[in-house]
């Protein structure tokens, strides 16, 4: 689907595509455990979100320097581009690297190169939202903000990614806190796996703007009415609820009923090379699975450039 659009939830590390990943590892002398590329695709089967993780996390080892990670987000953003998308705001996990040894400045300068470039190689505007890892300790995210001080005039957010049960916003109070201090916007995963009362913390508690997911809003009318009326942006990755099993089928996806209800919605590929489409394929796929028609299509496309954090100029120009 070639509909303009901005991508909100995208994961980089989540682009590493198995024939990048083989390539890296032998630049890197990196062994992986898999004989070849159709090898790593069939461990892509995956109980719920841990199970992804655990081999995204192992996956990582072979994105080791600048030029790496420069390579790893070009490649995102030509993908990206064919499939319509004209801003993408872009997630990074500095802790799943400075813990093996990869320093932080290495992966925002690697990422910035790729992305300072992008407007006039792809046509793609974008901004950096750096996440802590919730399964980490609250003072492990406040040495990461920390140490990102140096890099911030590359970082327009920040954000809350990994295992999700277990590790409730209110953990990262003080965290959100020095970041809005910082001058830096707010985004958090909230109930994907986790409770719709995870989604209240993340807006009461962390004052994001948007909610990565929120897919559970849906167990909880009143929380439903408050995101409508205060429209609070989903940046929901329906693909990724089937491969992580959040729900059933595509065709079982509350996407519909979500519209239905009048939510923020937007669509987006969330980790790409593991869960079977970019973001323009996500659009094809819940046009097929869930009978969106055009309009329908048009209104998350729309909806992705509100939730976006351009203002209205840039907005205009996206579009
Ligand atoms: N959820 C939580 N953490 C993640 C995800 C996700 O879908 N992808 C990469 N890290
Ligand atoms: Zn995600």
């Amino acid at each position: 689907m070639h509909l303009p659009k901005a991508e909100l939830h995208l994961h980089i590390e989540g682009t590493l595509e198995p024939e990048l990943a083989f390539a890296l590892a032998a630049r890197n002398g990196v062994t992986l455990p898999y004989a070849d590329t159709e090898a790593l695709r069939t461990a892509y089967l995956f109980e719920d979100l841990q199970s992804f993780l655990n081999l995204y996390y192992a996956l990582m080892a072979v994105v080791r320097t600048e030029d790496d990670f420069a390579e790893l987000a070009d490649a995102y953003l030509a993908r990206a581009a064919a499939q319509g998308v004209r801003h993408a705001e872009i997630f990074f996990d500095p802790q799943a690297h400075t813990a093996r040894g990869v320093p932080l400045g290495t992966v925002v300068e690697g990422l910035g190169r790729a992305l300072e470039r992008s407007e006039e190689k792809h046509g793609i505007s974008t901004q950096l939202i750096m996440c802590f890892l919730r399964d980490q300790s609250a003072e492990s995210a406040l040495e990461t903000l920390e140490a990102a001080r140096p890099h911030l005039h590359r970082i327009s957010a920040v954000g809350l990614d990994s295992a999700e049960v277990g590790h409730p916003p209110v953990k990262f109070r003080e965290v959100y806190e020095r970041a809005g201090e910082l001058g830096l916007r707010k985004v958090a995963h909230a109930g994907e796996e986790g409770p719709p009362s995870y989604i209240r913390e993340a807006l009461d508690v962390l004052g994001v703007e948007r909610i990565d997911h929120g897919l559970r809003c849906m167990e909880d009318p009143d929380l439903v009415k408050r995101l409508v009326a205060e429209r609070v942006p989903l940046t929901l990755c329906p693909l990724s609820n089937v491969r992580l099993r959040a729900v059933d089928t595509l065709e079982q996806h509350p996407l519909p009923a979500m519209l239905e209800a009048g939510l923020l919605c937007t669509v987006n590929s969330d980790d790409p090379a593991y869960f079977g489409g970019y973001v323009g394929d996500t659009f094809h796929a819940v046009h097929e699975a869930l009978g969106l028609d055009r309009e329908q299509l048009r209104t998350l496309a729309r909806n992705s450039f509100e939730a976006a954090f351009l203002d209205h100029d840039e907005e205009r120009r996206a579009r």
